[in-house]
């Protein structure tokens, strides 16, 4: 069973509208936050309107009414995810509150003086930053696994790079550059060689493809709602239950306590020690309907569109002259995300020019400033595809950069 574009767009209104220079909005910029569906809008709507309560503190109906939503999709992402248990699933801001996490009570308890966290050259900020900061405190080594001419992580000195000294390898899935899907088989087995544990930042790959955690077998697992249909400020933590169970809380506050003393408390169970203060209901309920979405349409349908809107927008791109792709030719290990960029001409001034004819792409860094300083470049063009997208908007993108090269055409021959 495949999807029906034409049909699931009429679920998101913003697709259909006009913007403000009468062009119709061309949205390709998914890698950095996916429209929602009018079940999101109005389940948070809802919320809002009839439901508004806080959780886990009331004794009448509408904050145990609130209290069954979130604590309901709590379930839901752990049976849509197959993680071991709900209690596995902590809510957050987003993949950056995640990952903050996990460095702030797994690394700062685990890590010390001399041992080295493993990372890879593609890494977003929001996977780099973090471990910077836990290095620097604890004296540790950051060591990074390169990549290859076609982006895929080079493995080939994988036993140099993660030993024994090795606390936490944190590698992101796909990337939100190049679009490269990574096999993290081998990462992940030589993490076991030597107990180290494996956080994936799944901000990208959670959206576009059925994931199985328990089969991953990860340690920890970071995705944000925003990208797969969801409201921000809301992300998701995965952590296996029994290294949950040791780390201490990282926020205090509300919620996350047994009981409190002047001086000193005890913590929660899971996974409120590690939930401290009023966290986002309305945007967990909408992330609730954007998973009842997507289940719907079909994690497998989603990765086979893409993968057809990928295959027809490389084969155009490469008609196009002038034009660099970045990533792999092999669809088997790439997204729906393409970097390009054109001869002499500056991203920003591609994106700009996009923008007059409504097609939404995003240019510059990407927030992974050191993969692009590894390609030599400021910065790329970044289309990105969700299953609502079709081969007309791709269409409309090659017209648009048609245009960018005529344009600068005419300014280079003057
Ligand atoms: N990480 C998001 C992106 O790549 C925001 O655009």
């Amino acid at each position: 069973m495949s999807l029906d574009p034409y049909k699931l767009r009429l679920d998101f209104p913003i697709l259909s509208q006009t913007l403000p220079n009468g062009k119709p909005l061309v949205y390709l910029d998914n890698g950095a936050t996916s429209q929602k569906p009018l079940s999101v809008i109005h389940a948070t709507n809802d919320y809002y309107t009839k439901e508004n309560a806080n959780i886990h503190r009331g004794v009448y109906y509408l904050s145990q009414h609130a209290t069954e939503l979130f604590e309901r999709t709590r379930i839901k992402t752990s049976h849509f995810f197959q993680a071991q248990c709900a209690k596995a699933i902590i809510f957050t801001r987003g993949t950056t509150d995640a990952i903050n996490l996990v460095a702030q009570t797994y690394g700062r308890v685990n890590v010390s003086e001399g041992d080295e966290i493993v990372l890879s050259v593609q890494e977003h900020h929001s996977n780099l930053v973090p471990w910077q900061m836990l290095a620097r405190e604890k004296k540790a080594f950051l060591k990074f696994i390169p990549i290859q001419e076609d982006t895929t992580y080079n493995l080939s000195k994988l036993n140099e790079i993660i030993t024994k000294r090795t606390k936490i390898i944190a590698i992101s899935q796909m990337s939100n550059v190049t679009g490269t899907v990574h096999d993290l088989t081998k990462i992940i087995d030589r993490a076991r060689q030597v107990g180290a544990k494996v956080l994936v930042d799944g901000a990208q790959a959670a959206c576009h493809m059925p994931i199985h955690l328990v089969d991953l077998d990860v340690d920890f697992y970071a995705f944000s709602a925003h990208k797969m249909l969801g409201p921000t400020g809301v992300g998701v933590l995965f952590g296996k239950e029994e290294i949950l169970e040791q780390m201490p809380p990282w926020l205090g506050g509300g919620d996350m306590i047994e009981s409190v003393e002047l001086e000193s408390s005890t913590y929660a169970a899971l996974p409120a020690k590690l939930e401290a203060g009023t966290p986002n209901i309305a945007g967990v309920i909408g992330f609730s309907h954007a998973l009842d979405y997507l289940q719907k349409v079909g994690m497998k349908n989603i990765k086979d569109h893409e993968r057809m809107l990928t295959e027809y927008a490389l084969e155009g791109f490469r008609k196009i002259g002038g034009l660099n792709l970045y990533g792999t030719d092999d669809l088997d290990k790439r997204g729906g995300v393409i970097s390009f960029t054109m001869d002499g001409i500056h991203p920003h001034d591609v994106g700009s020019i996009l923008d007059e004819e409504g097609v939404a792409i995003r240019v510059g860094h990407h927030c992974c400033q050191p993969l692009m300083k590894q390609f030599q470049i400021p910065g790329t063009c970044r289309a990105s595809f969700y299953f609502y997208n079709t081969k007309e908007d791709i269409d409309l993108l090659f017209q648009s950069i048609e245009k960018v090269k005529s344009i600068f055409g005419r300014v280079v021959r003057k």
